[in-house]
C-alpha cells in the first residue's frame, strides 16, 4: 500500500489502492479475516467453477488475445485515418462506455490533442435517442469525411440499431453503397445478430466480440481497440498494461493483491450499511471512467435485492454542489478518490504586481500542487465528517495506465460480486424495459406483451384522472 499523508507516495509503475485513510473506520483485522474467502473466490474465478463462468474470457484475455485480429485492427485504424476525418462509434452500455472512457482520459487530458497527430476525430451515436442529438450529427457529418463502426454484441439493442440505420443511410447516400462498404466497420459477435448479418451482406470489415466476453468486460477487446487505435492512442500500450495488472491481481492473497483489497473493502463497508460507493477524481478526462465503472460494478453486482449503487461525483466541480452533503448529509456512503499522481502538465501561477486576488502566496506553484492540496484536504474533511476513504493512485494519463486500471478494476469487480454472492456477469434486469421497449412499438412476437402494456397505462390515467 502507499500511503497517503506523510509518506511520500511514490509511482510504481502500476495502480496502487490506499486505504490509510480509511483505518479510522475499520481495522486491519476485519480486512485480514477475509482472506480466506479472498482465497476462495480466486479460486472458483480462476478454476471457472462460479455462477456466470462461461464470461470469464476477459480474464486472460491480456494475455492471451487473438493478435492476428489485433494487427486487422492496426491496419483498419490506418486505413480510417487515411479515408476520414471522423470516425462515428454506435453503441451502446458495454458497447460504447469504455470507448468513450478510453478517449476522454486520454485525449481530453489535452484538450481532445491526439498524441501522434494522425488520428481521427471519434463521435458517438446510438448512446441514446434523442433526435435533436442525432440530427445535429448528420448534419456534421454532411460537411465531414467520416467512417462508421457500428458495436452490438446482440445486434439487436433499438438505440444503436435505430442509429445505424440512419448513419449508414447517410453513408450510402454521400459515398454510394459500395463506398460505404469500404468505410463501415462492424464489431459484433462472431456467429450471430442482426448486425452481423448487415456485415455479411454489405461486405463491411468485421471484428469478433469473443462470445465469453460480456459487454461491460469488453473494452480490451474490438469494442475498444479499433476505435482507440483510429484516434492514435497506443494499443500495443493499453494491452501491456492489462497484462501488467494481469500480474499484479494474480496472488490468491489478499495481504498482496490490491485489487482483492479494494473488493474486499467495498464489501466490509456494505455490510456496515454503506449502501453507495462514491467514485471521485479530480481530472475531468476521468469523468467517463467514472461512467464505464458505474455500469461495470452496477451491473455485475445489482441484482437479488443486493449491492452497492455506484455514483460518482467530479471535483473539485461538485464540492461545490454536493460538498455540502457529503460533508454532513445522511452516511450512506464510503469515497473512492482516483488520485492521479503526475498530471501531465506543469502549470505555475503567475505572481502578479498588484495581487489584487491576494493569490502572491501561491505564485510560481503548479496548478497540480494546487490540485492535489485540495484532494488532500478533502480527504481528510470527509473523513472527519464521517465518510471512509480509499484512493486509487494512477501514475498518469497514459494508455499504459488506462489498460491497467481497466483490468484491475474488472477483476475487483468479478471478485467483489462473489464475495457478494451475486454472479458478477448476467444482466437479468436490463432486459425487463428492453422487452417493454419492443411490445410498445410493436415488434413482431411482442403483440400481446403490447396490449398488457397498453391496458396498464390506460389504467394509471383513469386512476389519476379520478
Ligand atoms: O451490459 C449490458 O448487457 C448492456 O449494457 C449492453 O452492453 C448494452 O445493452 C448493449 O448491448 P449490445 O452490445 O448487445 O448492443
Amino acid at each position: 500500500m502507499a500511503y497517503f499523508g506523510v509518506k511520500k507516495m511514490v509511482s510504481e509503475e502500476k495502480v496502487t489502492l490506499d486505504y490509510s485513510p480509511a483505518l479510522g473506520f475499520i481495522n486491519r483485522d476485519e480486512l485480514a479475516n477475509l482472506a480466506p474467502r479472498v482465497r476462495r473466490v480466486h479460486q472458483v474465478l480462476h478454476d471457472r467453477s462460479g455462477p456466470g463462468r462461461e464470461y470469464l474470457g476477459w480474464l486472460e484475455w491480456p494475455l492471451l488475445y487473438e493478435r492476428d485480429e489485433f494487427a486487422r485492427i492496426k491496419e483498419a485504424a490506418e486505413r480510417i485515418q487515411k479515408q476520414s476525418e471522423v470516425l462515428v462509434v454506435v453503441g451502446i452500455g458495454g458497447s460504447y462506455l469504455g470507448a468513450r472512457a478510453g478517449l476522454e482520459m486520454l485525449l481530453s487530458a489535452t484538450a481532445g490533442e491526439v498524441p501522434n497527430g494522425e488520428g481521427v476525430r471519434l463521435l458517438f451515436a446510438g448512446h441514446q435517442l434523442s433526435p435533436a442529438y442525432l440530427d445535429g450529427l448528420l448534419n456534421y457529418l454532411r460537411g465531414n469525411v467520416f467512417s462508421l463502426n457500428g458495436v452490438s454484441i446482440s445486434g439487436t439493442t433499438t438505440e444503436p440499431a435505430v442509429a445505424f440505420r440512419f448513419l449508414r443511410r447517410l453513408a450510402e447516400e454521400k459515398y454510394g453503397r459500395s463506398g460505404a462498404a469500404e468505410r463501415i466497420y462492424v464489431t459484433t459477435d462472431r456467429e450471430k445478430g442482426a448486425l452481423r448479418r448487415i456485415a455479411e451482406d454489405e461486405g463491411y470489415e468485421r471484428f469478433v466480440i469473443p462470445a465469453d466476453v460480456g459487454g461491460r468486460y469488453s473494452v480490451l477487446t474490438p469494442v475498444g481497440l479499433l476505435p482507440f487505435a483510429a484516434a492514435g492512442i497506443d494499443i500495443e500500450a493499453v494491452m501491456a498494461g492489462a497484462a501488467a495488472a494481469y500480474q499484479a491481481c494474480s496472488s490468491p492473497e489478499l495481504e498482496v493483491n490490491e485489487c482483492y483489497q479494494y473488493a474486499a473493502l467495498r464489501q466490509i463497508f456494505y455490510n456496515r450499511g454503506k449502501t453507495v460507493e462514491l467514485l471521485v477524481s479530480y481530472e475531468p478526462a476521468l469523468h467517463y471512467l467514472a461512467e464505464w465503472w458505474k455500469q461495470l460494478f452496477g451491473e455485475s453486482e445489482g441484482k437479488d435485492g443486493k449491492g452497492l449503487f455506484p455514483a460518482a461525483c467530479d471535483f473539485t466541480t461538485d464540492l461545490h454542489s454536493l460538498g455540502q452533503y457529503i460533508q454532513e448529509g445522511r452516511r450512506l456512503f464510503f469515497e473512492t478518490v482516483l488520485r492521479v499522481e503526475d498530471p501531465g502538465v506543469s502549470l505555475a501561477i503567475p505572481r502578479m504586481e498588484d495581487d489584487l486576488d491576494g493569490l502572491n502566496y501561491l505564485a510560481g506553484r503548479s496548478l497540480g500542487f494546487l490540485n492535489e492540496q485540495v484532494l488532500r484536504g478533502t480527504v481528510l474533511a470527509h473523513v472527519d465528517g464521517g465518510i471512509p476513504n480509499l484512493i486509487l493512485n494512477i501514475p498518469a494519463l497514459t494508455p499504459y495506465y488506462f489498460g491497467y486500471l481497466v483490468y484491475f478494476l474488472q477483476k475487483a469487480c468479478a471478485a467483489s460480486a462473489y464475495l457478494l454472492g451475486v454472479n458478477p456477469f448476467n444482466q437479468p434486469g436490463v432486459e425487463a424495459y428492453k422487452q417493454n421497449v419492443f411490445a410498445l412499438l410493436g415488434k413482431a412476437g411482442y403483440e400481446e406483451q403490447g396490449a398488457a402494456l397498453r391496458k396498464r397505462l390506460e389504467k394509471m390515467t383513469e386512476v389519476a384522472e379520478e
